[in-house]
């Protein structure tokens, strides 16, 4: 297990990680899931012992690899934001020099290339120059670097950032195959809320250096389970309308997209009995409505008065 207990990082005058406590089991999925700013770079560069600490600990365990961070290192593989790889050489030849340095045996090497390859799908691209690579397939080859090593613990920070849809969704299924097939136990950083939906066993939701909520998708969710999340379809916008629901005592996150509104409220209340009303003193036609189960992003929006994507 790998623990971080009360963990904080100051730069300067940015508190980027405040009082951070988290853990990640063997063979498990986690993910962090955080709107941009909100310290998931940092937590893993600190859980990787890229950076050190200003306040806390990080074990594995239950020893402190910041004193000792060999107790880790060969355990845990990181595929960072930014890609590192050499364009002038193919996938092959990259994972060949990644995994020289890391002074993995011939034989072995060889061996856990030809895994690699086939696990991020590079195989039919091997024979290719990195620098005439897709962005997706950079990112995929990024993560066969980490794996070189057999991590029994990776790290992914935000692995979909800025790729195509197709690659996108190869990484998503890769990552879970990896976890089902060699168990390695995932942190995946993201600020999609959808993909650490699929992906993920527990999560942490952080925002502005804090974990402001934990726990599996249910418990989360749980957390909206006095309200009720419901949109609304009109004929068409009305200006008076939307400022009627955004100032509303009994409504709560009103979000107004043009004749689509969606608002919250508790679970109990007869919302028809507010909004009807509200529609002939405006005189605008409904076209429709909807209950809707809550989502991650529903419980950022109420934690934090903001959305996960500002
Ligand atoms: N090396 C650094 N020096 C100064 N401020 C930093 C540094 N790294 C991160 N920060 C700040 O810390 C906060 C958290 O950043 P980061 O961990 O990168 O968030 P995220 O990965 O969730 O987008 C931000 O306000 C960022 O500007
Ligand atoms: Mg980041």
């Amino acid at each position: 297990m790998i623990e971080a207990v009360n963990l904080t990082k100051t730069f300067k005058n940015t508190k980027a990680v405040e009082n951070i406590n988290l853990y990640i089991e063997q063979g498990e999925i986690v993910g962090l899931l955080g709107p941009n700013g909100a310290g998931k770079s940092t937590t893993i560069a600190l859980i990787s012992t890229l950076i050190e600490p200003t306040a806390g600990e990080v074990l594995f365990q239950q020893q402190s690899i910041i004193d000792n961070p060999k107790l880790l290192r060969n355990k845990l593989g990181v595929v960072p934001q930014e890609i590192a790889l050499y364009g002038d050489l193919t996938a092959r030849e990259n994972l060949q020099f990644f995994g020289t340095i890391q002074k993995i045996g011939k034989g072995e090497l060889k061996e856990r290339i030809d895994t690699i390859l086939q696990q991020i799908g590079l195989e039919d691209d091997k024979k290719k120059l990195v620098k005439y690579y897709s962005g997706g397939m950079r990112r995929r080859l990024n993560i066969g670097v980490a794996l070189l090593h057999k991590p029994a613990y990776l790290i992914l920070d935000e692995p979909t950032v800025g790729i195509d849809p197709q690659s996108r969704s190869y990484i998503l299924q890769a990552i879970k195959r990896l976890n089902q097939e060699e168990n390695t136990a995932i942190i995946y950083t993201s600020h999609y809320m959808e993909e650490v939906e699929f992906l993920c066993d527990r999560l942490y939701i952080m925002d502005r250096g804090k974990i402001i909520a934990t726990g599996t998708k249910e418990e989360i969710k749980a957390i909206l389970a006095s309200e009720k999340t419901v949109e609304i379809k009109l004929q068409k916008h009305s200006k008076a309308f939307a400022e009627a629901l955004l100032t509303h005592a009994m409504l709560a996150n009103v979000q107004i997209a043009e004749a689509q509104m969606t608002f919250t409220v508790d679970k109990n209340l007869d919302f028809l009995a507010i909004i009807l009303p509200l529609c002939e003193l405006h005189q605008i036609v409904l076209k429709g409505f909807q209950v809707k189960e809550p989502t991650l992003e529903d419980v950022f929006l109420h934690l934090t008065g903001r959305a996960l994507r500002d």
